[in-house]
């Protein structure tokens, strides 16, 4: 099954999708372990730090030795912003390939028209994009664009968005299959994604939303006939998915479910590859997310899961392991436990006025830029 993202062919239609907060370098490098040779995106990152210069964002855009294509994702509803943080980081030789963010359902975002509310003014979406890809594409570096179904079930813009993508010549889309009202209740509804490719075959259209397992990623192209995966939330203590989902996809059996032992390893793996990165104090305050997605689905019992969330050290981190059981086995349905992001659905927040029909009319030639200003740290998707 050959896929590629501009220049760059994949060992499988699959993609790690940017979540803030998880996709580092020390993950991205546990992932590619299992799978390498898919693209695996960082961070996302805000397009006016970027521009301004900024420690903090400078870091983010860290990648491993040797990570090819190293990706990362951007944020920004200013389309000259967005061109000068694109010209700065392919000018830099620092990314082979960006993501752009019209997903992020944040209310101080919506709230000024910005993230995943800018596709509902298709124009400011085309200058954004014509921004990033007349930018990137001297450099030969590959834009391609997320973004959520739309607004809410009665404001549904994915198919424009894709449309107007495929016109400023983004190399691929991915659609979270699920409106920003929704954020992440129900299911994700794949038939979205069918209709998107349906309508948009002339660029290469990801599925993303509710991949818990490597049989559903068989399963959501077999019923969308999207040409690639996007997975997020599925890895989410599980890494190895990446691997599982290379067999499955190559049409070999998933590999057995791992025992808990296995998982141990693996976590203390993890936390070290964020010591070496992050420093191990601030390392193990943000691995203690990460404890409850390893341990969800193991019968591991409150007393760990307490400690687990206080870890300040690797030492401390080791001692609650070593209470463990390593052959325990996950239990039946484990890995479909859902985890990072759970909750919907939301009210929308958009700017006055925007539900009024005569402005919403306006909107669609609208190109006034909504602003970013105040909009960090963000979970954007
Ligand atoms: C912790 C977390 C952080 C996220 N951050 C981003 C982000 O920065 N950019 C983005 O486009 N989506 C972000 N997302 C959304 C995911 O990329 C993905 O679209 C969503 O989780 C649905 O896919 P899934 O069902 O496979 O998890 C985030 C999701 C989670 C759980």
């Amino acid at each position: 099954m050959s896929f590629s993202i501009g220049p760059y062919a994949l060992a499988a239609p699959v993609v790690l999708a940017p979540m803030a907060g998880v996709t580092n370098a020390p993950f991205r490098e546990l992932c590619r372990r299992y799978a390498p040779g898919l693209v695996y995106v960082n961070e996302m990152v805000m397009a006016t730090p970027v521009v301004h210069g900024n420690a903090k964002t400078d870091r983010m855009i860290s990648f491993g030795v040797g990570e090819s294509p190293r990706s990362l994702q951007l944020y920004g509803s200013d389309p000259q912003i967005m061109a000068a943080a694109v010209h700065k980081l392919c000018d830099a030789g620092r990314v082979d390939h960006i993501d752009i963010n019209f997903g992020c359902p944040a209310a101080k975002v919506t709230r000024r028209g910005g993230g995943a509310a800018v596709p509902a003014r298709p124009e400011l979406l085309r200058a954004i994009l014509r921004a990033a890809v007349s930018n990137a594409s001297p450099y030969g570096v590959p834009v391609t664009a997320k973004f959520r179904m739309g607004l809410f079930d009665d404001w549904l813009t994915h198919i424009r968005t894709g449309e107007v993508c495929a016109e400023e010549g983004v190399a691929a889309i991915a659609l979270h299959a699920r409106t920003v009202q929704q954020h992440y209740s129900g299911e994700a509804r794949w038939d979205a994604i069918g209709e998107l490719k349906q309508a948009v075959g002339s660029i290469p259209v990801l599925g993303n939303g509710d991949i818990w397992e490597a049989d559903d990623a068989v399963r959501m192209m077999a019923a969308t006939g999207c040409d690639g995966v996007v997975i997020g939330r599925g890895c989410l203590g599980r890494p190895w998915l990446f691997g599982d989902l290379v067999e499955v996809l190559s049409g070999r059996p998933a590999p057995e479910s791992r025992v808990l032992g296995d998982v141990m390893v693996v976590m203390l793996d993890h936390a070290r590859l964020l010591a070496a990165h992050m420093g191990e104090n601030h390392a193990m305050r943000d691995f203690r997310k990460h404890t409850g997605w390893y341990m969800s689905g193991y019968p591991v019992g409150p007393d760990a899961r307490r400690r687990f969330s206080h870890v300040s050290t690797l030492g401390e981190l080791e001692d609650v392991l070593a209470g463990l059981d390593p052959t325990a086995r996950i239990v039946p349905g484990g890995e479909r436990i859902k985890r990072g992001h759970t909750n919907g659905p939301v009210r929308v927040s958009l700017p006055d006025g925007w539900l009024d029909d005569r402005y919403r009319a306006s909107l669609l030639g609208d190109v006034t830029v909504p602003d970013d200003d105040d909009v960090m740290a963000l979970s954007g998707g």
